[in-house]
């Protein structure tokens, strides 16, 4: 098993789906497709920068860590040929924690922005932004869904992104949690891939 190598494709995958949250994130700050006239027209989860903070600033450092780890000096230390790489992979360890963190919180708030819903102007709020839906109640019921008058298609668009940032959130906790448990085999066992022409 090549660790570095397994670390590598890890962070060829982070990357773009750091960019696609970061994204995700952005498109939510324009509810329905449109600007919003106030800050507090828009959803309050919104504004935990789970997509933007959690899934893609604290990820993008994990992510270039592990590209890196495949062209690190492994020609070691002391000595020791696979110490530098060990040394790497025990780093390693460290920043797929980090992401894992930004992702669990990416995915925690995408899945209380979920069960919460949008807020929306409804045919009772006097033209101000409210939440109109609790715990989930609109999932199951389409016809909740006209209880936003507008901006039109909130609804949808709410859904639809945090969705996306919720399972690109669990993907990379998954992927993160991969690496810990990569870079543990890695920091014990070394980078099994050969060096300095060894070829183990
Ligand atoms: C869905 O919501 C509408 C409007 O609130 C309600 O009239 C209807 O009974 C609900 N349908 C179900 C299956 O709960």
């Amino acid at each position: 098993m090549c660790s570095g190598n397994f670390a590598k494709c890890l962070g060829i995958t982070l990357i773009p789906l750091a960019i696609l949250c970061f994204l995700c994130n952005v498109l939510l700050f324009f509810p329905g497709g449109k600007t919003a006239a106030n800050n507090e027209d828009i959803t309050d989860e919104v504004w935990f920068f789970g997509g933007i903070l959690g899934s893609c600033a604290l990820m993008i450092f994990p992510a270039l860590v592990f590209l890196g780890l495949k062209n690190n000096d492994c020609c070691g230390c002391c000595g020791n040929e696979s110490c530098g790489k060990r040394f790497a992979m025990f780093f390693s360890i460290i920043f797929a924690g980090v992401g894992l963190l930004g992702a669990g919180y990416s995915f925690i708030v995408s899945a209380v922005a979920i069960n919460r819903g949008p807020k929306c102007v409804t045919a009772y709020s006097n033209g101000t932004f409210v939440y109109p839906f609790y715990d989930g109640n609109y999932l199951s019921n389409n016809t909740m869904w006209d209880e936003c008058k507008a901006p039109s298609g909130i609804v949808t668009w709410h859904l639809t992104l945090f969705s996306m940032l919720l399972i690109m959130g669990l993907v990379q906790v998954a992927l993160c949690a991969f690496q810990v448990i990569n870079g543990v085999i890695g920091t014990i066992c070394g980078d099994c891939c050969g060096c300095c022409g060894d070829g183990k």
